[in-house]
């Protein structure tokens, strides 16, 4: 299948999507809608939306129906990107290509964007157009655990307190599986949710979503050795400057690249009962560990 394409043709869909969704830039105040903007509309690659639409369609469903899901997941992952470059947490100033939300609009506008954003997820789903009820209550309450304490929020906290430090296996695990995995399953659980899938469907979604979302995070952390800034729109090099927990400073480049390449295989695999529909979440699984951005 053509997965640039594919890729193309759902990134469009989701930034009409998305602007349809969110208060105009212009609207009072200013400082806080443009800055919502201007993280949003800054070129992401939007994977975790795509993720849900995908797996919506590989369950069955029309893509429409896991459109609203897809925004609230890519205006919470955006969110944890203005927080994640804050000066507290990672410090860092170029991201999507830009300078980061605080260097161009300071510290507390960035904060509150980014506070902005989160809830703005929630107001979408709660709004969702013509969504079955009970799904659509399934799926947020999917993406609320995945991005709080016990997901993407837990996670950043063990990555902060853990710079600097030795951490042990387990520990990273922790970090990678909660700090990015967790909202990557939940972008499939909740597309598949909205796609009504069953029980059965859902295991594999979910066998799917934990080994692509840990993979995920696995590359991410080999792109900041070995990737280019132009390419990937963000600084490198900055995890082993801070003392960051990574897979490549725990085990090495090459067993990470085989770590990721073996969860890889798991994914796909966990798909072997869905036949052609899935062929979309198959390539974004292997585009996840080819990617150079
Ligand atoms: C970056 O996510 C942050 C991580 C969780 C590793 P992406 O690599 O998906 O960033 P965008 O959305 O394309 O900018
Ligand atoms: C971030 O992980 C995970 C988030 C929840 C944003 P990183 O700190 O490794 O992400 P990048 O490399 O800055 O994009
Ligand atoms: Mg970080
Ligand atoms: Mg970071
Ligand atoms: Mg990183």
């Amino acid at each position: 299948m053509d997965l640039v394409r594919y890729l193309a043709d759902k990134v469009d869909i989701i930034n009409d999507a998305l602007a349809e969704r969110l208060v105009k830039e212009g609207e009072f105040p200013e400082s806080l809608h443009k800055a919502m903007h201007y993280s949003l509309f800054a070129g992401g690659k939007r994977l975790r939306p795509v993720l849900a639409l995908a797996a919506c369609e590989a369950v069955g469903g029309g893509f429409e129906a896991a459109l609203d899901a897809a925004c609230a997941l890519e205006c919470i992952h955006t969110y944890s990107l203005i927080h994640d470059d804050l000066p507290a947490l990672d410090n860092d100033s170029l991201r999507r290509g830009r300078p980061t939300s605080h260097i161009v609009f300071g510290e507390a506008v960035a904060i509150m964007a980014g506070d902005a954003l989160l809830t703005v997820a929630f107001d979408i789903m709660g709004r969702a157009q013509g969504a079955d009820a009970a799904r659509v209550l399934k799926a947020l309450s999917e993406i609320a655990s995945a991005a709080g304490s016990t997901g993407m929020i837990g996670g950043q906290v063990v990555d902060i307190e853990s710079e600097g430090h030795s951490v042990d296996f387990p520990i990273l695990e922790y970090i990678h599986i909660h700090k990015t995995g967790k909202l990557i399953l939940a972008s499939v659980r909740s597309g598949a949710i909205m796609a009504g899938a069953n029980d059965a469907q859902l295991a594999c979604m979910t066998r799917f979503g934990e080994a692509a979302g840990l993979a995920f995070q696995i590359a991410d952390d080999i792109l900041d050795v070995e990737g280019s800034s132009e390419d990937l729109g963000k600084a490198t090099g900055g995890d082993a400057k801070k003392g960051k927990a990574t897979y490549p400073a725990l085990i090495g480049i090459v067993e990470s690249r085989r770590r990721a390449a073996e969860l890889v295989e798991r994914a796909v695999e966990a798909l072997d009962g869905f036949g052609e529909r899935a062929e979309p979440l198959r390539a974004i699984a292997r585009y996840v560990v080819s990617r150079k951005k």
